[in-house]
């Protein structure tokens, strides 16, 4: 039996962006998982230095990010932008830290392992910086890696149905304030999302790349293929943003080599690690983001043979916490991974 998290040596953690959705969540993921934390600091921008920020571990006080001082952390789980993981990962990796990256920046490199720890722990090997893939897909490979191991995986269809939250806490905020605006009529405004997200959907995450996807779109192709291990999986994906707070959904197709029925995927998942069965359509049991909100695995029903692909096609819906298994829980089994 592997030994307990609180049964190894603790670590001296940092966490940077600490303020954010992400970075709030994985304070608390820590703790609730037992990490074995010898020390915990929090950093943010200039803006937030100084606060003090109730946590689990205590009270503690933002401190402004400098390089210097976070390279001597043992681990330090990124959730900042692209642009600052590109300035800063590399720096504090190559000082000794090991860095678990939540932005984009270093998931297409194939010297950087992008895990999913239930999927490809194996993959992890020994760089010191390491990606979290992107949320809608950590949470889609869950379902799709136990599916590709018991029936191969051919072709992929998803449409997804995404929290404001994962356009960060400002985008939660957005949702919050033109929904009281729009139901006071008053002037309904858009500075995070393109268009009014109060009772809209908006097909676009991430902006248009030259073959008409978003860039969130092809982030689902590119890393499932990384994370599954399938470099040649066909898939295709139409990102869409909805005014929910939290958790995304997805409507899967799948094509797979060999032949499946609903009773065999089933049967594959509820076993798979990470994924709670929700299946339970004449009683209204299926998998909706506020149920799956706050909650580490990820929920999978709807489960059905797919017509169009006969014996060989599968429908089914997903939905789980991106800021848990999509960003924070992820990161932080990935430390557990590193102990
Ligand atoms: N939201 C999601 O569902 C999700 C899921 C997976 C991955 N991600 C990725 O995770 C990262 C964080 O996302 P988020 O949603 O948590 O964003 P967020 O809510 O906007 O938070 C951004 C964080 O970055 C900090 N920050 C900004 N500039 C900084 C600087 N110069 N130095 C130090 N800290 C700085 C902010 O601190 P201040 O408060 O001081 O400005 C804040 O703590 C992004 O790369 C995002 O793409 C997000």
């Amino acid at each position: 039996m592997s030994p307990s998290p609180s049964s190894l040596s603790p670590r001296r953690v940092a966490i940077v962006g600490a303020t954010g959705a992400v970075g709030r969540e994985m304070v608390n993921v820590l703790h609730q998982r037992g990490f074995p934390v010898a020390e915990l600091a929090l950093f943010a921008s200039e803006r937030s230095a100084g606060r003090v920020l109730e946590t689990p571990f205590g009270e503690k006080t933002l401190v402004a990010f400098d390089a210097d001082v976070v390279k001597g952390y043992d681990i330090v789980l990124l959730a900042v932008s692209g642009e600052f993981a590109k300035q800063h990962a590399p720096t504090l990796a190559s000082a000794g830290a090991i860095v678990i990256d939540n932005s984009s920046a270093f998931r297409y490199d194939p010297e950087i392992p992008l895990i999913v720890p239930e999927i490809n722990a194996d993959a992890l090997g020994s760089s010191k910086l390491i990606a979290n893939p992107n949320c809608t897909t950590a949470i889609l490979v869950l379902a799709l890696g136990p599916l590709h191991r018991a029936f191969g995986l051919k072709r992929v269809i998803v449409s997804t149905y995404q929290a404001t939250s994962g356009a960060g806490a400002e985008g939660m905020a957005e949702l919050e304030e033109q929904t009281r605006n729009q139901l006071a009529g008053r002037p309904v405004t858009n500075s995070v999302f393109r268009h009014p997200i109060p009772f809209n959907v908006i097909p676009q995450i991430d902006a248009f790349q030259e073959n008409g996807y978003t860039k969130e779109e092809m982030k689902v192709t590119w890393e499932s293929r990384k994370i599954l291990g399938i470099p040649d999986l066909l898939a295709s994906c139409t990102a869409v943003r909805i005014p929910t707070y939290r958790a995304h959904s997805e409507s899967v197709t799948v094509e797979t080599i060999r032949p499946v029925t609903a009773e065999a995927a089933r049967a594959v998942l509820a076993e798979a690690a990470g994924v709670k069965l929700t299946d339970d359509p004449a009683n209204g049991v299926y998998p909706m983001p506020l149920n799956a909100t706050g909650e580490y695995d990820v929920e999978v029903g709807r489960i059905r043979a797919n017509p169009v692909f006969g014996d060989n096609g599968l429908d089914f819906f997903v939905c789980g916490d991106q800021l848990l298994k999509g960003a924070a829980l992820n990161a932080v089994q990935i430390a557990e991974l590193t102990l």
